[in-house]
Formats: structure tokens, sequence, C-alpha cells
């Protein structure tokens, strides 16, 4: 069995609850310890530009309460870039943001970007930051994230996700195979290999069998499946899928 790929959960969606009606409940410094409890690998949140989940107080609380590494999702803009100096979070994911997206839609374009985002990724990684980029697997942006020096890319498993969601096998199964070529790829070239987006209990496993995948960073799912079972209960079973995956049992 080769090494598990830690699983990151991305906690956005208990704050999006919190803030339908503008309260302080549910709490994802809550879900985070409880996804910890389970057997989480680290914890990944989202500041977006609009606040529309996660806040600057969650990412304080999240950094000062949480043991766990903390992996900060953030499009790369001065104001964010600020923010994640002073937070000095384990990782940060460059993501791209638009306003109007209900969520990431698309990996970052590092190849067309590569002049703008170098400043970002220098000062993260002076900072002590761990940095990655999240991109599509595309042998063009694997090879920007190279030249800019990140040590991370994170591979955007969302068409994947959506192809298995609306039953389009044959789509699934080509953007699998991008997947498995772009890992390849990037670990050869020395870059630590994360994926996520989208990723449910039926999409996971052929993702998580990817064998240079270290981590698979999962939210929107984890935190829908935790009304029903609770979030422990749904930390725990993706975990079984994962270790599944790799021919083994969770740890
Ligand atoms: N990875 C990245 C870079 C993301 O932006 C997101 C969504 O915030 C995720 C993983 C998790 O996606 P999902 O919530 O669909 O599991």
């Amino acid at each position: 069995m080769s090494a598990l790929p830690r699983l990151g959960v991305n906690i956005d969606h208990v704050a999006t609850i919190r803030n339908a009606r503008g309260g302080d409940y549910p709490d994802p410094v809550r879900a985070a310890r409880m996804a910890a409890n389970a057997g989480a690998d680290g914890i990944t949140a989202h500041l977006r530009e609009d606040r529309r989940h996660i806040t600057d107080d969650d990412i304080a609380r999240l950094g000062a309460q949480i043991d766990l590494p903390l992996n900060l999702e953030m499009a790369a803009t001065d104001e964010m870039l600020r923010i994640a100096l002073e937070a000095r979070p384990h990782a940060a994911c460059l993501v791209p943001e638009k306003r109007e997206e209900r969520t990431t839609e698309g990996g970052l374009d590092a190849a067309g970007q590569q002049d703008h985002l170098a400043r970002f990724v220098s000062a993260l990684r002076e900072n002590g930051t761990r940095v990655s980029l999240f991109i599509e697997p595309a042998r063009r942006q694997l090879d920007a994230a190279l030249a800019l020096g990140a040590p991370v890319v994170e591979l955007h498993t969302g068409a994947y996700a959506d192809a298995c969601n609306e039953g389009r096998a044959g789509d699934a199964e080509r953007i699998l195979q991008d997947l498995r070529a772009a890992a390849d790829y990037g670990a050869r070239a020395g870059l630590e290999i994360h994926a996520g987006h989208g990723l449910t209990y039926d999409s996971v496993k052929p993702v998580a069998a990817i064998a240079p995948v270290r981590e698979l960073n999962i939210g929107h799912f984890l935190i829908s499946e935790a009304i029903f079972c609770g979030l422990d209960q749904a930390v725990s079973h993706m975990r079984t899928l994962i270790a599944q995956a790799r021919g083994g049992v969770a740890p």
C-alpha cells in the first residue's frame, strides 16, 4: 500500500450556513475541531474577496485554536497577501476568483499570469508559507508552476466531478487520464501534487488512487453529508474510501 493522501477538510460551507442568518453559529472552528478528531489531516478555508463564507475573524481563530495545518485559499490580490502574511498559515493555495461565480470555476492561469503571480509566490514563501497553485491538469500550467518556484500544485478535479455527477462516464475517464498524466509529470519534475474540488464519496476513489497525489481537499460534499450523518462520520467515511483506493484500511 502506498502512502495515503492527506485529507484536507474545507469548512467554508459551515460559514455559509452561519452567514445565512448573520449570527455566530454554526461555528467553522467547531467544525474544524470535529474534523480533526475524526481524522482530517488539515483544515482548508477560502477567504473570498466578498467574505461570503469565511471571514477574517474565522481565519484568525482557526490559526489560533486549531492544531492541524491550515491551508488558506486566496486570490492573488494585495489585500489577501497582506492578510496571509500576517496570518502565516502553513499553506496558501492561490486560486482564481470571480465575484459572480458560485465556486472556483476553472484553475488559475499560471502560464498566462506568470508575471503577476511571481511576487505572491515569493512573498508567501519567504514568510514561511507553503505555496500551492490551483491549476488545470495541463503541462503548460505545471511548467509555469515550476518556473514560479511553487513547491505544490493542486489539480482541479471539478470537471471530472461534474462528469461523474452527470453520468458522463467517458468524459470522466478522459479527464482522469489528464489528471493522471499531470500528476506523473508534475511529480517527476519535483512538484508535490494535491487534488480537489467537487469530490464526493462516489467520485473520490479514482483520484485518490493516483499514486503521486499527496493531499485531497474536500469541502462542500462533506459539509452537505454532515447534515445527515454528522461531520465526524462524513470525514471518517471519506478517509476509509481514500484508504481503500490505495488498497488499505484507514489508520
Ligand atoms: N480546492 C480548492 C482550491 C478549492 O477552491 C475548493 C473549493 O473552495 C476545494 C478544493 C474544495 O472543493 P469542494 O468544496 O467542492 O469540495
